[in-house]
């Protein structure tokens, strides 16, 4: 597993500006991040992810050691398959915790060869989340702080129903 490969993993449903910025600090100091999109049978979401991984894109279009993918299964297996050795991951507030101490145990006994690295959150994104800025945007409130300015148009179109 090579160590200067990280994965970055989620559902971005849709990306917000703190998953953004944490694939900035992440690509600051891992030679190559991928940002892997969870295609996850059992939630079908409200942006399909095409439309997350085409979002993602136009998010980071100028962050050049970033490349973007899917996955579906367990997240160690596709570690393996695409020879990646850290897992980074985002921590908000202490109550992200719990999970993501839970998460990180489980997919180092699943594969000891990974490591997850953790960064905190900027106190500006501390309770940022992609469920918060559809709840906002369905309601007609202005997510123009909350996601990145080339995705805003979609996700507001989208969800302003
Ligand atoms: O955006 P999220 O919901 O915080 O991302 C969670 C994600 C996709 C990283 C996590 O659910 C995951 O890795 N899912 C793949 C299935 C898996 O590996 N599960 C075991 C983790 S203990």
């Amino acid at each position: 597993m090579n160590p200067e490969i990280c994965v970055y993993a989620g559902s971005f449903d849709p990306v917000t500006s703190g998953h953004l910025d944490i694939i900035r600090r992440g690509a600051a100091v891992f030679p190559k991040l991928i940002v892997a999109v969870l295609r996850n049978p059992a939630k079908k979401g409200t942006f399909s992810v095409e439309e997350r991984l085409s979002m993602l894109a136009r998010s980071c279009s100028d962050i050049p050691n970033v490349v973007f993918d899917s996955f579906d299964g367990l997240l160690v297996d596709y570690m393996r398959k695409v020879d990646a050795g850290v897992i980074l991951r985002g921590l908000r507030a202490v109550s992200d915790f719990e999970n993501e101490f839970q998460m990180a145990q489980l997919n180092r006994q699943m594969n000891p060869q990974v490591e997850t690295f953790f960064l905190m959150t900027s106190p500006e994104h501390a309770y940022l989340s992609s469920s918060a800025v559809r709840e906002i945007a369905m309601f007609g409130g202005d997510v123009s702080g909350f996601v990145p300015a080339a995705v805003l148009d979609e996700v507001t179109q989208k969800l302003r129903k």
